[in-house]
């Protein structure tokens, strides 16, 4: 056994290594008191059943990040919010648009073996029995080389190393959620008939990159910009915002179902609907991402991740703040110690 495949994944591992299976449930919670202490226990106390799951084959690298969606979010820990939440906007461009569907909890359940992906969920599902509905559930896989079903090698230009923590994860701006972040997602279906009937330099030019060998391109000149573009934010200092996507294909051949799970965790939310706006919407305006001319999103939805330390914390209703009904319960650390500890967790060189 390697070094590494003893260590268990904690719950909240947002940088948890690229895996070959996914899980991505989204549930909305009943509005009762008793379904939200149900949802309360359940989501505090998820690293023992990851634990539970992922012991019986550590390296198979279990784990399972939490979002709370804004509305779940107040009932939950009224009294404190991440500055950012706020539910996904309907994004509409002329000829696309980027839909704003419920969800309460995202579960992101990923690792190599597709049998602890699948138990791990039928046990989550069995503790929120009653208390959640299940408003969208996509089972994605490794497709080859990490490509998308569109035949394109994705995930390539995400954060790596020292700059993945400064891209994902909240700091200073927000002190009291400092190592949580955003996660945004959308299930996209694709048309691959019309796909196909573009030539491979055609589809290339859609991407920015090259199809077999995933090499960069130039956009065309001209005002229409290719996806790699569109989805490349400014930060005005001549660098780029990065966002760290985990994107899986998922389809049913035989159903005629092929599609992408997008998936993107950012510090700022601001920075992920930016992109959306010059994918819908286009940049300039009109002329919009073509990777939607084939591609329709059914589900967007946002939620707000918290640090493990600031999950455990909500056992109590605790949102951080001091509070003497709280004394000799365990409160949630400092913001310094959430990102020490999410720091700690990033396992550096594990994309
Ligand atoms: C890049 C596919 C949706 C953000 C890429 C690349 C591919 C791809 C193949 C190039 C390789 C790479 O760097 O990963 C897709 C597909 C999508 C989708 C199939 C669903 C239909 C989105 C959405 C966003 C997004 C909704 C953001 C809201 C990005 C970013 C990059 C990228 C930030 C890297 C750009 C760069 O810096 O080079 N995507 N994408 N993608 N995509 Fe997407």
């Amino acid at each position: 056994m390697a070094e590494g495949d003893r260590i268990p994944l904690d719950a909240q591992s947002v940088d948890a290594p690229l895996s070959r299976f996914a899980v991505f449930l989204v549930v909305t919670v009943d509005a009762s008191d008793s379904a939200l202490e149900q949802v309360r226990d359940v989501v505090t106390e998820i690293d023992d059943l990851i634990k539970t799951v992922g012991f019986r084959d550590l390296a198979a690298h279990l784990s399972c990040v939490v979002g709370i969606g804004s509305t779940l979010w107040d009932r939950l820990s009224p009294r404190a919010r991440p500055s950012e939440l706020h539910p996904f906007p309907v994004i509409a461009g002329a000829r696309h648009t980027a839909p704003s569907t419920p969800g309460d909890l995202l579960f992101h359940i990923r690792a190599d073996r597709a049998d602890l992906v699948f138990e791990f969920e039928r046990l989550l599902l069995d503790s929120l029995r009653g208390a959640v509905t299940v408003a969208s559930e996509t089972q994605g896989f490794r497709y080859f080389d990490a490509r998308d079903v569109l035949g394109f090698v994705d995930g390539t230009a995400n954060p790596v190393g020292a700059e993945l923590a400064g891209a994902v994860l909240i700091g200073d701006e927000d002190p009291d959620f400092a190592g949580g972040s955003y996660v945004v997602v959308q299930k996209y279906l694709h048309d691959l008939d019309t796909w196909a009937k573009l030539s491979t330099e055609e589809q290339e030019a859609v991407i920015g990159r090259t199809k077999l060998d995933n090499v960069e391109l130039d956009d065309a000149p001209g005002p229409q910009f290719a996806h790699k573009t569109l989805s490349t934010i400014d930060d005005g200092h001549g660098g780029e915002l990065d966002i760290l996507r985990d994107n899986m294909p998922f389809g049913r051949p035989g159903h005629g179902e092929f599609g992408t799970y997008f998936i993107g965790y950012s510090r700022a939310l601001w920075v992920i609907e930016r992109m959306l706006e010059r994918m819908f919407i286009g940049e300039p305006a009109g002329f919009h991402d073509r990777i939607l001319d084939v591609s329709t999103a059914l589900t967007g939805t946002t939620f707000f991740v918290p640090s493990r330390p600031v999950l455990v914390g909500l056992a109590d209703g605790d949102d951080g703040g001091d509070d003497e009904a709280d004394a000799g319960e365990p409160a949630a650390p400092p913001a310094s110690a959430a990102l020490d500890a999410a720091d700690e967790s990033l396992g550096i060189g594990s994309l």
